[in-house]
């Protein structure tokens, strides 16, 4: 039985030499493949009370669509500055150089509407953060934080329990 972690490829110095990209378009792109991650994915919360689903551009997206889908509850996409056409809010995060900017549109999510936050990867946790800070912003409360992958040497689980948050994962991989 092949698990989520076997279907995920490896690119060797990608973006930059010296990175090993973990590749979830294998995953996704392998009907098992991908209901076996989406049906992990939810697996902590069957029974949870959930209002929404946000996830975190890009691949949040594909995630959070499909689990959006399969719990019939609404999705809302925390974007990259510049690419929601309504109003937002907004939250800076840093970049392993520079730094980044994520915005929500400022209607998506009503005071007291429980939320689940859908990344593919979790690394310092730098983005996950920022999405956690702009749902809180909006009133929303989160109910747990999803992830295919963890690379708990970068800390992001840890920065992310410590505020508090539950953290599900699918998988860990070593090195950066
Ligand atoms: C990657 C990944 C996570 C984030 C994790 O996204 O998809 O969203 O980095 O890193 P962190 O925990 O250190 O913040 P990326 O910023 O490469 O953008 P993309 O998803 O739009 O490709
Ligand atoms: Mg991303």
């Amino acid at each position: 039985m092949k698990t989520v972690k076997d279907y995920i490829r490896t690119i060797v110095d990608f973006p930059h030499e010296g990175i090993m990209f973990r590749d979830v378009t294998t995953l996704f792109a392998d009907p098992r493949g991908m209901r076996l991650a989406i049906d992990q994915l939810l697996a902590p919360y069957v029974g949870q009370h959930i209002d929404k689903v946000v996830g975190l551009e890009a691949r949040g997206f594909i995630i959070g669509g499909a689990i959006a889908h399969q719990l019939s509850i609404g999705f809302v996409p925390i974007r990259k500055k510049g690419k929601l056409p309504g109003a937002v809010i907004s939250e800076d995060y840093k970049l392993e150089y520079g730094e980044a900017v994520v915005e929500v549109h400022d209607d998506a999510i009503q005071p007291g509407e429980k939320i689940l936050v859908v990344d593919d990867l979790l690394a310092t946790g730098g983005t996950a953060e920022a999405g956690t800070k702009l749902v809180e912003r909006l009133g929303g409360e989160i109910v747990g934080c999803a992830f295919i992958i963890d690379l708990p040497e970068l800390g992001g689980r840890k920065r992310l329990e410590d505020l508090g948050y539950d953290i599900h994962a699918l998988c860990q991989f070593d090195g950066a």
